[in-house]
């Protein structure tokens, strides 16, 4: 039986992973869990958002859930520009205080000597645990769960490279009013990820998963702006794509992608594409059939290591009510299932999920009364 890893996080993250871990007990009785620690609860509380003994879980389990964790934002812990830097002002961000976003405290603030990081030392742990395993692939599935929802049928899968592009980490300060991000593209990470596209395409297609007839990859980029970087990422790509003469490849602005995925997302099948756009178009692709609730994703590489983590964040309007979607997650176990090489028990998970939406079970995001327990109950007894 495999062991697997779960990472609850912060917020909703705690009320999400134990869900899909009771999924999990169900169609793999007998499967080990071992829980670690990460995320801005764990830094206030350790110094670090991720220790080193999660990072070991994670390397010893067969397969890890992700929750979700909660994410200092712009003048909390980050470096301040020169002129400021030193001079004890804080240069917060411009929703910070509205309340419009529930952000964190700075670190330190309301924390013993202990427990006071030093300040910019926070990092998402999700972002290190992709780097750290180079999980280069970030699959976004999206398929319609509620068979009321607007528009064409949506079945799709996005292919988000997963470690450079505008999240290399590459930030500074010019001066005190120029900030710089540099976006990096390799043509090594194109290619890469080309190749996961097409081939999941195919299995898509052998899975029968896919509506489309023939598979087809679209290449989502901004090459006629970004000249240097997304050309060299489309170009990979498309050469990367004659190896798989059996797909369709087609390519499309990232701006008009937005569009025709609202319009019709029937058009799409798999889509590939960078970091950044493929960070926005998969929260948007989510928006077509219900919201960030049941959007699940994984993380994949080269070896067998997997972090399945459902697509939304840490929900800090909702957490703690006992109202958070499950399917998010629960749909990510499935993801990990397939992983596991388990196919049969991940199509039972997406059976009995279907089959709970279709008996109306639903958390207030889709305009339901249930509770996360509720929901997680229903699907446990579909299963
Ligand atoms: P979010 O995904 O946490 O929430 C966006 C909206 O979706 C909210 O209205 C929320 O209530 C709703 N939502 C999210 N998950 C839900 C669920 N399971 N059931 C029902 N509704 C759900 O994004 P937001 O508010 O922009 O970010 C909150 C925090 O999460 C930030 O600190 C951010 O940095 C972090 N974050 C972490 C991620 C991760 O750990 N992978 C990913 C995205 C954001
Ligand atoms: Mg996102």
């Amino acid at each position: 039986m495999p062991t697997i890893c779960l990472i609850p996080g912060d917020g909703v993250g705690r009320e999400v992973i134990p869900a899909a871990a009771q999924v999990l007990g169900v169609v793999l009785p007998g499967v080990q869990f071992i829980e670690a620690d990460a995320g801005w609860d764990c830094f206030l509380r350790t110094g670090t958002a991720l220790p080193d003994a999660t990072v070991e879980a994670v390397a010893g389990a067969d397969g890890t859930l992700f929750g979700a964790t909660q994410s200092p934002m712009s003048g909390d812990l980050t470096p301040q520009p020169p002129s400021l830097a030193g001079k004890g002002e804080v240069n917060s961000s411009p929703l910070a205080g509205k309340g419009e976003v529930n952000s964190p405290p700075l670190a330190g603030e309301g924390v013993g000597e202990r427990s006071s990081p030093g300040r910019g030392s926070y990092r998402s742990p999700i972002l290190a645990l992709r780097k750290h395993f180079d999980l280069y692939a970030n699959l976004r599935p999206t398929t319609n769960l509620l068979s009321q929802a607007p528009g064409a049928a949506v079945d799709l899968l996005i292919v988000r490279e997963n470690t450079e592009g505008l999240y290399a980490g590459r930030e500074r300060w010019e001066d005190a009013d120029t900030a710089i991000a540099e976006r990096v593209i390799t043509r090594r990470a194109s290619e890469r990820i080309a190749r996961v596209a097409f081939e999941q395409a195919r299995q898509r297609r052998a899975n029968r998963k896919s509506q489309i007839a023939n598979p087809k990859v679209t290449i989502i980029h901004k090459a006629n702006v970004l000249k240097l970087t997304d050309g060299l990422f489309r170009e990979t790509c498309l050469a990367a794509a004659r190896e798989f003469p059996d797909v369709t490849v087609n390519e499309m602005l990232v701006d008009a992608a937005a569009m025709w995925l609202v319009k019709d997302p029937s058009r799409f099948d798999v889509i590939v594409t960078t970091n950044l756009f493929g960070d926005i178009l998969s929260d948007l692709a989510a928006g077509l059939v219900g919201g960030l609730g049941v959007a699940p994703s994984a993380n994949v590489g080269a070896g067998r290591i997997a972090v399945c983590e459902p697509v939304h964040g840490s929900a800090p309007d909702i957490a703690g009510q006992g109202i958070a979607n499950p399917i998010g997650a629960i749909l990510s176990a499935a993801m990990l299932l397939d992983h596991l090489g388990e196919p049969a028990a991940a199509d039972r998970v997406r059976r009995a999920v279907a089959n709970s939406v279709a008996a109306a079970i639903l958390t207030p995001d889709l305009g339901g009364a249930a509770t996360t327990a509720h929901v997680t109950g229903a699907i446990c007894r579909q299963l």
